[in-house]
């Protein structure tokens, strides 16, 4: 979709349908200026008031433009960006049902700053389109709207900044959505890797990819027993984006889980609302190479390195079982007593490995237990950092991160007692704590393999949603992405104060 700006008279647009959000304190001004004295146009909007979600359309012969549609966007003091992307998703599924070719959407009056509302606007429009039709073979059913315009009253200079980073990185979450929607029979570890390669290529980060081989001389004993019942060979890709004007000298380390596909190996899931659902456990690496994406594209000046450990997790004959200690990369022992808990299996490497970059801080994206979705639910990721004077403000940042993206968290506690539920009798530790606190144990496992700054965020709840929500289709959501671009954006914004 192409994406533009422009301030020229309403009146004047050349594009199929304007979509126009209205505050209730700016609808009579609105009215007057659209409308004008056009009679059917009033009797139209006679009822409109601005409240929040009311919507018409009114066909109005004075504009190049025939149709507007009005959008209600309630009390112009409580007008969020994420309200601004809703609005603009329901202003994308208006343009598919009239299936019209060119859109304006304009920038309503708020007390948000415009580049800020530009941005929700081009994002929410962008995400609401989203389609994954790879594996449709009737013709298109759907419509896609080619261009989308944004219309700003006067300056246009803010409106621009942030519709051209609304259009980045919602084509980046959409990267994600891709992914995670992927079969998981086009998507292997191999086959992930090439992909990682490809975007490199096209988006101007650097790629190297770790084989079999390579994994096993690093010793990555958690990521060589998760793939033992597999067929496919395990990889370990890392991503760097180091630019010449970058704020930080110690990288800032992403981590991703690449499970593509969890069975839960010999401690098989359930197939119904569990396995059927496990191509999603590589949205945490999925939302790390669409992050590596957005932040190659926006060109920020922030030093970022990016891994993600991949296998599918399988009974097969090899497969390692509930009893078998692991050597991992650290040098901890790890007694498996439930082989679906694989992915602090494969993180605690990357943890481990990460070391090596001297990092400022380390962030990890995964699926990681479904203790968080009953916590949380399907809309909000659970974040947990390691105990030292800076976890207040590193759990601050990503919940403000969380607040401005639209991908929110909501910290879970991270007390010392917690780690006893990993005590093993045979090894250093266990890879399982019980029933209570299941995410919060999780945590603790991995920050064993920390020695830095670390945060940690469960997104098994809001990476793949079982039914549309608001500019989320079914499948995967792309969750992650917006919300470490923002995170890194105030990073970048802080270290240039
Ligand atoms: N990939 C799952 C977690 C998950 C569950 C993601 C639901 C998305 C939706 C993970 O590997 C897993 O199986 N976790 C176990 C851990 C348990 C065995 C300690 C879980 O949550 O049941
Ligand atoms: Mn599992
Ligand atoms: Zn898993």
């Amino acid at each position: 979709m192409k994406v533009s700006v422009t301030t020229i008279d309403l009146h004047e647009l050349d594009v199929d349908l304007i979509l126009l959000p209205v505050t209730e304190d700016d609808r009579d001004r609105v009215v007057e200026a659209v409308v004008g004295d056009d009679e059917t146009g009033l009797l139209a909007v006679e009822d409109f008031k601005g409240a929040e979600d009311e919507l018409v359309t009114v066909y109005l012969s004075g504009f190049q433009s025939r149709r507007v549609t009005f959008f209600g966007l309630g009390s112009a003091d409580a007008v969020s960006l994420e309200s601004l992307r809703k609005l603009s998703a329901a202003g994308a599924a208006t343009a598919s049902r009239f299936k019209v070719d060119t859109v304006a959407v304009g920038l309503p009056e708020t007390e948000l700053a415009t580049e800020a509302a530009s941005q929700a606007l081009v994002e929410g429009f962008v995400l609401g389109s989203y389609r994954f039709r790879k594996y449709k073979t009737d013709a298109d059913d759907g419509h896609e709207v080619q261009r989308l315009v944004v219309h700003a009253e006067s300056n246009d200079k803010p409106a621009r900044r942030g519709a051209e980073r609304g259009r980045i990185v919602a084509e980046a979450v959409s990267t994600a959505r891709d992914l995670v929607n992927l079969s998981p029979n086009d998507k292997t570890p191999t086959l992930l890797s090439k992909e990682i390669e490809r975007l490199g290529k096209k988006h101007g980060f650097e790629v190297s990819v770790w084989d079999k081989a390579l994994i096993t001389e690093e010793g990555m004993g958690g990521l060589l027993a998760v793939n033992l019942g597999s067929m496919e060979p395990p990889t370990f890709t890392i991503m760097e984006w180091q630019p010449e004007n970058a704020v930080n000298a110690k990288p800032i380390v992403l981590v991703g889980k690449g499970v593509v596909f969890d069975t839960g190996g010999l401690s098989l899931k359930p197939t119904k609302d569990s396995m059927d659902l496990m191509k999603s456990d590589m949205a945490g690496a999925a939302a790390v190479i669409a992050a590596m994406e957005a932040v190659a594209r926006l060109d920020l000046p922030v030093y970022v390195i990016a891994m993600i450990p991949a296998t599918d997790n399988r009974p097969g004959e090899n497969a390692y079982v509930p009893g078998d200690v692991i050597k991992m990369h650290s040098g901890l022992t790890v007694e498996v007593l439930n082989t679906d808990a694989e992915g602090r299996m494969i993180l605690a490497d990357a943890l481990s490995y990460a070391k090596t970059y001297n990092p400022k801080l380390v962030v990890d994206l995964a699926t990681l237990t479904g203790a968080a979705v009953v916590a949380l639910g399907s809309g909000v990721a659970a974040v947990m950092t390691n105990q030292d004077d800076g976890a207040p403000a590193r759990t601050d940042a990503m919940v403000r991160a969380g607040e401005r993206s639209g991908d929110p968290v909501h910290p879970l506690p991270m007390f010392d007692h917690y780690a006893e539920q990993l005590k093993s009798d045979v090894a250093d530790m266990k890879n399982v704590g019980g029933r209570e606190a299941g995410s919060i144990t999780a945590g603790k496992f991995l920050e064993r393999f920390t020695d830095y700054p670390w945060i940690h965020v469960d997104i098994a709840g809001p990476s793949f949603l079982k039914s549309a929500r608001g500019y989320h289709s079914v499948g995967g959501t792309g969750f992650g992405v917006r919300l470490i671009v923002e995170y890194l954006r105030e990073f970048v914004a802080l270290a240039q104060k």
